[in-house]
């Protein structure tokens, strides 16, 4: 521990949760709910392309102001990990480098090559250096106990060489020579050189082992879910395995373990990378992405943290001292003195009975039963006792603004023009990769050439076209002919679109389209875009083909509007008297409206519309897609936890657009008017869409009479919470409110979910009464689950309480 005795309190378990540097306004908000989630410490990523998006000019404002993250963290009393990187991955764009970077002489990302080395420090030391001004590292009394340089390079070093290996030492020890006075990580890099911390990122990390006894066992990414692409179906990951992996982390001497993503949020503007990776970045976090608690994960998880800390003084004085009393079943117990924890699990899917001290304990399949004196079992990794909850999303009818009764909105639109229309466009020969052309300015790049060939006047060829992504739309003398798109993990796109010739000059104007750039793999920087070719025309007439890949073409980057600012809303012709366009490809929408009352979180529900981007006050909400439909096969609604996690283990919404709800910020919604842009970029009808907030509906709680006691009534002195039972509690999500009515409550063996509860044969009608009498006008209420309190309505069955509250 030579490492960590350095830098003091370090020496302490930690319960971590990933946020993505969201808006400012909702920091303290979601700080303070991972707080009350039992988090520790606040890891973040530092997005180089956010903070310094032309080089040398930096941005440390507003979404960009990291030592106000720093400190709104430091402010609630938590720590931060601070993930300088810079690269990132995170399903950002680009991985988190700026574009600006590609275009340095000579340069070559992540390897043994001086301008890329040159850079990466300087841009470390930036952050290191307005880390120290502030005094942030806990060196210094601050909050940062924690950094990370690189981002799972041992993930690709393979494929740069030796060069590779001298990168992550070079690395290493730019690190260390900034001198923040606290350790520096790597994850997922096994050769990382001392004094460096090598961490494991992963969905279970028990079996991970430093590379070093002098290492803490280090867990930075958990994933608490997936991330979503368009396209894509949406992948959950049921809360008994996350804290299933979180109790195997500790059981096996683990001391610090991070869920990626705690909150993901909204990638808003083009801050998606992927390709296709969709705006929303919920993550099925235990906050969700409008900044709303996830229960019953959030819970279980809280739950589970407060066991963990329960143990924390043996955990800390003593390596655990494993045994395996049976198949699958595996025991760990830390004893020192008088003080003694044991995590009992079963790594078999299913249930089981072990005997340690002389007791006996059921352990269900897939499960880890916590002991903080070693003998009584304060929570099973299986065993939900926290509350769940139902929303949902309400369509609110939005008057434009100044009218009284008018519901729907009225429209202004802007046609793009189709093909070269600004004065910075250029010619050149041959077709050119995109990313090179725009710099990544704009997701869009026109190619543009015009023919003459009267022989094959009135021909009908076929128009070949091969691009490396990711999507494409073809347009023949101004009208669309035709779209290609590509998908996450292959966005090259291929077409073949017939199209009539007519007699004199033809122009063929493809409008080329990114979503989003790489963010992930070995050299990963140089994955083009954009149609390189081959551009043929086959099946003219007499049979005959012509290649038109290096004719000279006609290249502008970005479109017209963007140029002109259409997105604030407050600039350009905005038409209004005729019909408005619906269906048409190119066309900017504009809107004015009251935002929905309340304080709820807002969303726009985009059905109706095709593929673009949406701005809210001039303020990018970010690419919407809902015509984009998940596969239809591989869901599951109810998943089973027991056995191994993967990405694709556990899916919902196929068949369903990716993504049809978007969400709109309250901080960025004025009380009176305000101003709704769109771009639509393959056609759609903006009456469509609606605007939704989202809203709690129900409490739910479901705890059976051989469900521990609760954790807060724990003491291990007195043994209280032996003697207590278990309890049924009640919260209401938000401050100021009470439990209004019980939708539902039964003693016996009531089943269903959280909106779908039934009772079972077994019910004792007393239930409905006494919760309702124990409830209704409290913010929270507990509740005996015992027959006790209800009597009993069947012997022999082990009876359970579920009950279904609305708090108003
Ligand atoms: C990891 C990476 C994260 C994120 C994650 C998937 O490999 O470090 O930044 O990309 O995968 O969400």
């Amino acid at each position: 521990m030579d490492i960590l005795t350095g830098s003091f309190f370090m020496y302490l378990k930690m319960i971590m949760g990933t946020l993505k540097t969201e808006l400012i306004q909702m920091w303290p908000d979601l700080i303070q709910k991972s707080k009350d989630g039992g988090v520790d410490v606040i890891e973040t990523y530092v997005f180089w392309n956010l903070h310094e998006p032309v080089r040398g000019q930096y941005n440390f404002e507003g979404r960009g102001d990291l030592v106000g993250f720093v400190k709104a963290v430091a402010a609630a009393g938590l720590y931060v990990h601070l993930r300088i990187g810079p690269y990132a991955c995170a399903e950002w764009n680009y991985g988190g480098f700026p574009l600006w970077l590609h275009f340095i002489p000579g340069v070559k990302f992540r390897t043994d090559n001086e301008p890329f080395k040159e850079e990466m420090k300087r841009f470390t030391a930036k952050i290191v250096d307005l880390m120290k001004q502030e005094n942030l590292y806990a060196s210094q009394g601050g909050p940062i106990i924690l950094s990370q340089i690189e981002n799972e390079y041992g993930n690709v070093d393979i494929h740069y060489g030796p060069a590779g290996k001298s990168y992550i030492n070079w690395a290493a020890s730019m690190a260390t020579s900034l001198d923040t006075g606290v350790p520096w990580v790597m994850c997922k890099q096994v050769n990382a050189p001392d004094p460096i911390i090598n961490a494991c990122n992963g969905f279970y990390c028990d079996q991970f082992t430093p590379n070093s006894n002098n290492k803490p066992k280090m867990w930075t990414e958990n994933y608490s879910g997936w991330f979503l692409a368009f396209g894509g179906v949406v992948p959950y990951r049921p809360v008994e395995d996350l804290a299933f992996a979180v109790a195997r982390f500790f059981h096996r001497g683990g001391t610090f373990q991070n869920y990626y993503m705690y909150h993901g949020g909204t990638n808003f503007g083009r801050t998606t990378g992927g390709p296709f990776i969709s705006t929303s970045y919920d993550y099925d976090a235990p906050i969700d992405e409008y900044g709303i608690i996830r229960q019953p994960k959030w819970g279980h998880l809280k739950d589970l943290h407060k066991a963990i800390k329960l143990c924390e003084e043996a955990l800390i004085a003593t390596d655990p001292t494993i045994s395996s009393p049976g198949p699958n079943l595996e025991t760990a117990v830390y004893k020192t003195g008088a003080v003694c924890a044991a995590f009992l699990a079963n790594t078999g899917t299913t249930d089981s009975t072990v005997t340690f001290n002389g007791n006996s304990y059921q352990l269900p399949g897939w499960s880890v039963s916590i002991l903080p004196d070693c003998r009584s079992v304060i929570l099973n990794t299986a065993k939900i006792n926290s509350v769940s909850m139902t929303s949902s999303f309400t369509t609110e009818f939005l008057k434009e603004v100044g009218s009284l009764e008018s519901s729907s909105l009225r429209w202004s639109w802007i046609s793009e023009p189709v093909g070269i229309s600004k004065a910075d466009a250029f010619s050149k020969y041959g077709l050119h990769e995109q990313i090179n052309t725009t710099a990544d300015r704009s997701d869009y790049l026109w190619y543009s050439l015009s023919i003459v060939d009267e022989d094959n006047a009135g021909a009908q060829p076929v128009l070949h076209i091969k691009s490396l992504g990711h999507a494409l739309h073809a347009f023949i003398n101004g009208k669309l002919a035709g779209s290609g798109t590509g998908k996450s993990g292959r966005a090259k796109v291929k077409v073949d679109i017939p199209i009539t010739l007519v007699a004199g000059k033809n122009t063929i104007d493809l409008l080329s389209l990114t979503v989003g750039l790489q963010n992930y793999g070995a050299f990963y920087d140089r994955v083009g875009a954009g149609i390189t070719g081959p551009v043929i025309l086959k099946g003219l007439k007499n049979g005959s083909t012509v290649d038109l890949s290096s004719q000279q073409w006609t290249y502008q980057v970005g479109l017209q509007g963007e140029d002109l600012g259409l997105s604030s809303g407050s600039v350009g012709q905005w038409n209004s008297q005729s019909t408005l366009p619906t269906n048409q490809p190119l066309t900017w929408y504009k809107t004015k409206f009251v935002a929905p009352s309340g304080s709820n979180p807002v969303a726009i529900d985009f059905t109706g519309m095709g593929k673009g981007e949406a701005w809210v006050n001039g303020q990018s909400i970010g690419r919407y897609w809902p015509t984009y439909i998940a596969s239809k096969s591989g869901c599951t609604n109810s998943c089973n936890y027991r056995g191994s996690y993967s990405s694709s283990k556990c899916l919902k919404n196929c068949g369903k657009p990716s993504q049809t709800l978007y969400h709109v910020p309250r901080s960025w919604l004025r009380s009176d008017s305000n101003i709704l842009v769109l771009f639509e970029e393959n056609g759609g009808d903006p009456t469509k869409i609606s605007f939704t907030t989202k809203q709690t509906e129900s409490v739910c709680s479901h705890v059976s009479e051989s469900h521990p006691p609760p954790i807060d009534s724990w003491n291990s002195d007195t043994e209280s919470g032996r003697n207590i039972g278990p309890v049924l509690s009640l919260d209401c999500p938000y401050p100021n409110q009470v439990i209004s009515s019980i939708k539902f409550a039964s003693f016996g063996t009531p089943h269903g979910t959280c909106g779908n509860f039934n009772q079972g044969r077994c019910n004792s009608n007393k239930a409905l009464p006494i919760v309702q009498k124990a409830c209704i006008g409290s913010s929270s209420c507990n509740i005996g689950v015992s027959v006790n309190t209800f009597g009993n309505p069947c012997q022999g069955v082990t009876k359970s309480l579920a009950v279904e509250a609305a708090c108003t």
